[in-house]
């Protein structure tokens, strides 16, 4: 996979991007993040790419010109799959977004800033908007790394078997179960006695059972959202 990140603070995304997880997804060759400067393709001397709104008002909005100029300079280069816009009015990102867009070969997404871009460019350009929630970032840098993120660690061969996919929260609509390494007894607080005893389809029972209970508890729309009936929840069980 190919993300081509498209922003006016390009030096916000070298950290996420440099550690961990999607710098060994880089290495393998897995999947490869390239960030560009959207002032590069402004034609002003002072590399301007935002200007006054139209109708007045605070905040300035991102011009048309230098965006399209640079999306379709990428596209000589590739066909993407998506041209995604990260804004707080656009679908809200989960899991199974997250899983669709893995499958992509070729992603761009453009980080919005200011008051937002020229709705212009929304329509002409953009395929998916993408919020990553129901509050407003300065920018959309950081929600793009959210979302990378989320995205290349489902890639097969990013994670290793200790941290598989497959077991996250929210992989089968629900919650992960709790989890606990050494020591076995800590100051008087035991792991359940089951994990330690080697019977695997009887852990398997109890980290289902745990995953239920703990999304009844915490997020019981995951539950309404699978269907009411035990069958559905049963067809997840590991
Ligand atoms: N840009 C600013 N806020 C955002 C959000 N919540 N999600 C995505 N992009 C954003």
């Amino acid at each position: 996979m190919h993300i081509d990140i498209i922003s006016v603070v390009p030096g916000l995304l070298e950290g996420p991007f440099s550690h961990s997880i999607l710098k060994r997804a880089e290495e393998k060759g897995i999947a490869t993040i390239r960030v560009i400067n959207l002032r590069d393709y402004s034609t002003s001397k002072q590399k301007q790419v935002d200007d006054y709104a139209f109708g007045g008002g605070a905040g300035m909005v991102m011009m048309i010109e230098p965006i399209a100029r640079c999306i379709e300079a990428l596209q000589k280069e590739r066909t993407y799959d998506e041209i995604i816009y990260m804004t707080p009015d656009g679908e809200t990102f989960d899991q199974s977004m997250a899983n669709m867009l893995s499958l992509s070969q070729n992603l761009l997404i453009l980080c919005g800033h200011y008051k937002g871009v020229d709705e212009r460019v929304r329509e002409r350009y953009i395929t998916k908007e993408i919020s990553i929630g129901d509050f407003v970032l300065s920018g959309g840098e950081l929600a793009a790394a959210v979302v990378a993120d989320a995205i290349i660690r489902l890639i097969p061969g990013v994670l290793n078997d200790e941290s598989s996919a497959l077991t996250d929260s929210f992989q089968d609509g629900l919650l992960a179960p709790p989890v606990y390494t050494r020591p076995a007894e800590y100051e008087g607080m035991k792991v359940p006695e089951i994990l330690l005893s080697g019977h695997e389809a009887k852990i398997d029972d109890w980290r289902f059972e745990a995953s239920v209970r703990r999304t009844r508890e915490r997020r019981p729309d995951l539950l309404s959202k699978q269907g009411s009936g035990k069958g559905d929840l049963e067809s997840n069980k590991k």
